[in-house]
């Protein structure tokens, strides 16, 4: 069985508006609502969790799960200070499914299609660890103290991560259990698996599979999503 998680807790302070980004429409709809369309409707997924911010708990219920009706969504929980912290209430709910598989997706990726979950589910069941993830069309700079440049990377070997990432539930569950017991903190789940040594498999996302980070993101999000309906 293929669970989602979707994370949808943050503050959204880089997009600075009173409404948090995940809540802000795309087309009429909120980004979240674009997003758990995506998941409601996937073959592969079965159940989602939706980790939301206790303070905006009756929005999430009345704007997005009672309006759009999402029978896949079977709970929602509140999240935490960090990502990473959300990420582990919603496998928390999860870890006794131990043999399942979870795919972690952002809430505010609202372009993410059926192909990539799809490409996730594979690799997964035999990976047991899948990273969304495209290859890098810049040049790569090092630079130690952000004023001159160290050393140029080479780009060949270098990935953008993306969300979905997925995994096996009783792994995931044991990488963010040994992130917090050892205070440590990844900007993606995948980092907490390959901390314990374990192979993580890539998988390639794609260029319109945007996280809204900037307001900037919800215009070209909005367009893409216009272009996508033609
Ligand atoms: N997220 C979360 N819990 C947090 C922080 C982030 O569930 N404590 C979620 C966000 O809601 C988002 C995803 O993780 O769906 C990616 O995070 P990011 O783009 O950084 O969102 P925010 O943290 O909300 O934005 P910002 O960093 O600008 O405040
Ligand atoms: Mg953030």
């Amino acid at each position: 069985m293929f669970f989602a998680i979707i994370v949808a807790a943050g503050k959204g302070e880089r997009v600075n508006s009173v409404v948090p980004k995940q809540y802000l429409p795309l087309l009429g709809k909120p980004v979240l609502a674009h997003t758990l369309d995506v998941f409601e409707r996937s073959p592969w997924i079965g159940e989602i969790i939706v980790v939301i911010n206790s303070l905006h708990e009756e929005m999430f219920k009345k704007e997005v799960w009672e309006k759009y009706g999402y029978r896949k969504i079977k709970k929602c929980v509140s999240g935490g200070e960090t990502r990473q912290d959300s990420v582990y209430c919603g496998v928390r709910e999860l870890k006794d499914r131990g043999a399942d598989f979870v795919l972690i997706h952002d809430g505010v990726r609202p372009l993410v299609d059926d192909k990539i979950l799809a490409r996730c589910v594979e690799a997964v069941v035999k990976f047991e660890a899948a990273c969304c993830a495209l290859p890098c069309a810049d040049t790569i700079k090092l630079s130690l103290d952000g004023e001159i440049i160290d050393e140029t990377l080479n780009r060949q070997k270098i990935w953008r991560a993306q969300t979905p990432q997925a995994f096996r539930i009783s792994l995931i569950w044991e990488a963010l259990e040994k992130a917090k017991e050892e205070g440590f903190q990844g900007t993606d789940d995948s980092a907490l698996v390959e901390r314990m040594g374990k192979p993580v498999r890539l998988v390639l996302g794609s260029e319109d599979n945007l996280k809204i980070t900037t307001p900037q993101d919800l215009i070209l999000a909005e367009e893409l999503l216009r272009w996508r309906k033609k």
